[in-house]
């Protein structure tokens, strides 16, 4: 493992979850094209986002980030990316009123395209296909010739990025982001939602703060902070032919950055110490995340922190833990435990959607009060060990979909049918997604309070 890193190096480990292409000459040239298109991201970027995680991983501030589980080509549209942004920035609001601290914003999007699937084959009847991987790889739609690897689909998921990505840094600086807007936004959720009692207390209390800043003369027109947000953007970086054509020298430090997305993360089934993708990882320079299921053992997971973050540098690591509602105390404990002995610097973050998934109606869905109860788990765990809860991790959409069962609006499984668009796992829709971001600052708020306690 100490061998020399190259973008290439991965190229000698083994590899799993990658994709069988049948013509290996036109990945290559695809590959090749590729490493000659612009960077998606600046490096100055990922270290930005890097200094704003390191302070969370100090325990000031609070990761959320958020998006599809699979964004498709079908499904890429102007209306998708700005709901989507509208709810991810209302859930942004409420967290940052219930941390009292700055949340980091990261979108899975604008490059989450690639799938690690639990079968290389799916079956319909007496039909066997290989697995759908993303709409990088091959296609969703069930016969032969659409589940063949199409090497183009990653030319077409580049531009697709860049598409996204460019409309989104619109968003975020030209006005749309103005926490007037956002507040407002807030304010009819909070009216519409069958619940609203239950989230108005906190709501008004946002009006107030609002209100207060006005009048002492600090709002969106005179503070660049109140009307624009820096937002940054993740993706599992499954595809490592893709990452390493994307790899670039950042010229102003000449080191290696990946600049397909300002944040990677490894799932939680390619995270094999010796095997290609923490090969990759470990030599571009971005801020990272590491997948944690119930199947990591805690030394296991200092050896990869060694291999990932050799120079204990904070906000390098985000470990995103995803056990299950149920398997929570049971891993997590242990987990803090050994990364506190060792000393090392993380920012722990909770992926309350992975754990959770099951079957109901004939489909894949995540009942709304355990992705909750793992949350509030993953809280107190924290609370216990006296460590920072330092953010959430969710699979959602700012669509009215109809994927993830329960939620003040009690969406049952007989609903699931009907507007059941996700490409892979079930995501929360916009109400669900900004039900659980008040709940998470409920949950935040006892972490200040304890904090301002402290201090005082
Ligand atoms: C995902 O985040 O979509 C995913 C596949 O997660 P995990 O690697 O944790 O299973
Ligand atoms: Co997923």
């Amino acid at each position: 493992m100490a061998d020399k890193w190259t973008p290439d190096s991965w190229r000698s480990k083994p590899i799993v979850q990658v994709p069988d292409y049948p013509d290996k000459e036109a990945v290559a040239d695809v590959e090749s094209r590729l490493a000659t298109y612009p960077p998606l991201v600046f490096a100055g970027e990922a270290r930005k986002l890097k200094a704003q995680l390191a302070d969370v991983a100090e325990g000031r501030g609070f990761l959320l980030q958020g998006g599809d589980c699979a964004e498709s080509f079908a499904e890429h549209h102007a209306d998708h990316i700005r709901d989507f942004f509208r709810a991810f920035l209302q859930m942004a609001v409420a967290l940052t009123y219930g941390a009292q601290q700055p949340v980091v914003k990261v979108g899975r999007i604008a490059g989450q395209f690639a799938k690690p699937r639990s079968s290389n084959i799916e079956k319909k009847g007496d039909i066997e296909l290989p697995s759908y991987r993303g709409d990088i790889i091959n296609g969703i739609e069930f016969n032969e010739e659409s589940r063949i690897p199409d090497p183009e689909r990653q030319v077409k998921a580049y531009r697709q990025s860049a598409a996204t990505l460019n409309l989104i840094r619109a968003f975020a600086q030209g006005g749309f982001a103005n926490l007037d807007h956002v507040h407002q936004w807030m304010l009819g959720f909070v009216k519409d939602s069958p619940q609203a009692h239950r989230y108005q207390e906190m709501a008004d209390r946002i009006s107030d703060a609002v209100s207060f800043m006005r009048a002492c003369g600090v709002d969106p027109d005179n503070t660049p902070q109140l009307r624009s947000t820096d937002f940054f953007t993740s993706h599992e970086a499954l595809l490592l032919g893709y990452e390493e054509a994307l790899t670039r020298i950042d010229s102003t430090t000449g080191e290696c950055y990946a600049t397909s997305g300002h944040m990677l993360w490894i799932g939680d089934r390619t995270r094999q110490l010796d095997h290609a993708h923490v090969e990759f990882f470990r030599g571009i320079k971005n801020p990272i995340g590491l997948k944690c299921g119930p199947s990591l053992d805690p030394e296991e997971l200092i050896k990869l922190i060694d291999v990932l973050n050799p120079e204990n540098e904070a906000g390098r690591l985000t470990l995103i833990t995803r056990f299950g509602q149920d398997k929570v105390f049971e891993h997590l404990p242990a987990m803090v435990r050994a990364v506190e002995r060792e000393g090392k610097k993380v920012v722990w973050s909770c992926d309350p959607m992975h754990g959770n998934t099951i079957t109901a109606n004939g489909y894949k869905t995540r009942p709304f009060e355990r992705i909750l109860r793992e949350v509030e788990a993953f809280f107190a765990v924290h609370r216990a060990e006296g460590t920072h809860a330092g953010g959430v991790h969710v699979e959602m959409t700012g669509r009215n979909v109809t994927e993830c069962t329960g939620g003040a609006r009690a969406l049952s499984a007989e609903q699931l049918g009907d507007r059941y668009h996700t490409h892979c796992d079930p995501r929360l829709n916009a109400d669900q997604a900004l039900e659980l971001a008040f709940k998470i600052a409920e949950n935040l708020r006892k972490e200040s309070d304890t904090r301002l306690a402290v201090n005082t």
